[in-house]
């Protein structure tokens, strides 16, 4: 019998269909803990249908997600990333008129005991994490000022935490 907690993602027999096109029939997935795997597919298997699932962009017609052996239903990117799954889609999309620091904290800037954005937070983790990558910078400059290799903006697309442990 499998012991719930040693997959972290389970995807049981999840369906989903866009109008005139069944994208996902059926499909079911474990993953342990620790595990990288990949998906191959021809254009238009469902790839990118089963990650946007994950990732609360669409909505399952059928099937079940377990996450750490509980059931899920991840209704927004939001309550994906609260769970802890993260997704760095393929297509590169910062915001040039945000700062470095607003495009890694994106949608989940720090904020303090009464709500408030705590931007001395922000750039003080984004720029900790900059170094920890290898780049670092200043976090607060904005991404269309920035001299920063057009191809190194790929790594801000990472799925940074937003506490660091260490
Ligand atoms: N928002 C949508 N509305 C309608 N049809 C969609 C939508 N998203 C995906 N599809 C269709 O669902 C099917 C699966 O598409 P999906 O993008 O998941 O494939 P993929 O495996 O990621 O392909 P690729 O390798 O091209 O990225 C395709 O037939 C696609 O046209
Ligand atoms: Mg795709």
């Amino acid at each position: 019998m499998d012991n719930l907690s040693e997959y972290i993602l389970e995807v049981k027999d999840v369906s989903k269909e866009f109008p005139g096109v069944k994208a996902l029939d059926h499909v079911s997935l474990k993953v342990k803990k620790g595990e990288i795997h990949a998906f191959v597919g021809e254009n238009g298997a469902g790839k990118s249908t089963l990650m946007k699932i994950l990732n609360g962009n669409y909505k399952k017609d059928g099937g079940s997600i377990l996450f750490d052996g509980k059931e899920v239903d991840i209704k927004s990117p939001v309550e994906a990333r609260e769970l802890g799954i993260s997704i760095i889609f393929q297509e590169l999309n910062l915001v040039p008129a945000l700062s470095v620091a607003e495009n890694m904290f994106m949608g989940r800037l720090i904020k303090n005991k009464f709500g408030f954005v705590d931007w001395n937070s922000v750039y003080s983790r984004a720029d900790q994490l900059l170094k920890r990558i290898g780049y670092p910078m200043d976090s607060r400059i904005l991404v269309e000022g920035s001299v920063w290799p057009k191809s190194r903006w790929w790594r801000l697309q990472r799925p940074f935490p937003t506490r660091i442990q260490s």
